[in-house]
């Protein structure tokens, strides 16, 4: 007979069985005996258990997804309602993924969505102001409320997602708070590993949808002067998640911060001829002064929920947006970087015309 103990979180949704002891040697099956399940199937433990911050946006389902593969508990700390993260319900076995209500302003909180966590990963980040939130307060500001949070409730290792370009002298506001985001985190967890992506494209991307939509719903694609040659090497969403979870399992990667990016350069000009000959959208470039550009989406950007362009983004894509060679990257983590032109139409696919959806 094998005793239980259970404990049961405030959500009344983190159910930890624990084994207390055995009080009999006699082994005596407690089901028919069953060949053993295959080393690939799901219903496995991998020891780790992780909250995830910022898991309910487009990076977090990758993440989610690969810890729940390998048999990770997951504990997904929310801001919103159900619809932010029930797709992510379905990434594990019944009661493997746990979301939690979180205010990441209230350290309780944080501490109380952490304490049965041996791992804490940080995504949350914000390209633009939102009418609550600054740059600052969700790059810099929460990073250091959840690494404050993750130490005092004693979690053990800490891996914050930052982003290439994160500089404490840039121009752009999202790569100077993403910098201090890191120094926040280091603060806390000197071994923190920090991991540094490129613009990453999949399903839902903020990169290949962006042009395509543009192209789609818009009369003409504005190349913004001084962004037409930038360039950058965008990385696969499912090679960040796959990075993470090698940071997960090697020691040597604790401390340590990586530069991430996908195999190809491309400049602006050519991703987006990359999108019209995947999308078969014919939408003429119109070239739009800095300046233009930048006075209009300083107006328009405080309306919109997910703008296309930002001013802070027009500053950031005025440089070019690559490793800098000083830090490691996918190759020293073992991860084959997915190339972008194989697999963008299966990403923007859907913002063909009809006559062309089932065009290769
Ligand atoms: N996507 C890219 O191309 C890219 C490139 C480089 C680096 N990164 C970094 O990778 C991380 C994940 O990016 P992503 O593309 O997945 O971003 P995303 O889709 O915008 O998701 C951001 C996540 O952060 C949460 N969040 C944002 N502001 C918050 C706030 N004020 N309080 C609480 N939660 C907040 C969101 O919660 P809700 O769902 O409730 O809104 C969401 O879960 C970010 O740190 C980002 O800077 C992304």
């Amino acid at each position: 007979m094998l005793r239980t103990s259970l404990s049961l979180s405030r959500a009344n949704n983190l159910v930890l069985l624990t084994s207390t002891r055995s009080v009999t040697n006699k082994y005596t099956p407690l089901v028919a005996e069953r060949p053993i399940a295959p080393l690939n199937a799901s219903s496995h433990v991998s020891g780790v258990i992780a909250t995830v911050f910022g898991s309910t946006g487009f990076v977090g389902r990758y993440v989610v997804s690969r810890l729940g593969d390998q048999g990770s508990q997951v504990i997904i700390p929310y801001r919103g309602t159900e619809n932010g993260f029930r797709h992510l319900r379905v990434l594990g076995d019944l009661g493997q993924i746990v979301p939690m209500a979180c205010d990441v302003w209230k350290p309780e909180q944080i501490q109380e969505a952490c304490a049965q966590s041996n791992l804490v990963i940080n995504l949350i980040g914000s390209r633009w102001d939102t009418k609550n939130f600054s740059m600052d307060d969700t790059n810099h500001v929460i990073a250091d409320n959840i690494a404050r949070g993750a130490r005092a409730a004693g979690v053990r290792r800490f891996i914050h997602v930052s982003a290439l370009g994160a500089k404490d002298d840039a121009a752009s506001e999202f790569a100077r708070t993403k910098y201090l985001g890191e120094i926040a985190v280091r603060n806390q967890y000197p071994d923190a590993t920090i991991l540094r992506p490129s613009t990453l494209f999949g399903f839902e991307d903020h990169l290949l949808n962006r042009w395509a939509s543009i192209m789609r719903f818009w009369p003409v694609v504005p190349l913004v002067e001084g962004t037409a040659d930038r360039r950058e090497a965008p990385m696969s969403a499912i090679n960040l998640a796959d990075a993470i979870k090698r940071c997960i399992f090697d020691r040597k990667t604790i401390g340590k911060i990586f530069e991430l990016q996908g195999s190809k350069t491309y400049t602006t000009k050519e991703l987006i001829d990359l999108v019209r000959a995947t999308t078969y959208l014919e939408t003429k470039e119109v070239d739009v002064p800095f300046r233009v550009m930048k006075t209009l989406t300083g107006v328009t950007e405080h309306f919109l929920r997910k703008p296309r362009f930002t001013s802070d983004e027009l500053v950031f894509q005025q440089e070019d947006n690559l490793v800098s060679g000083n830090y490691p990257g996918l190759q020293d983590l073992d991860v084959t970087p997915v190339d972008l032109e194989a697999v963008a139409v299966k990403h923007i696919r859907h913002y063909r015309m009809p006559k062309f959806l089932n065009e290769l």
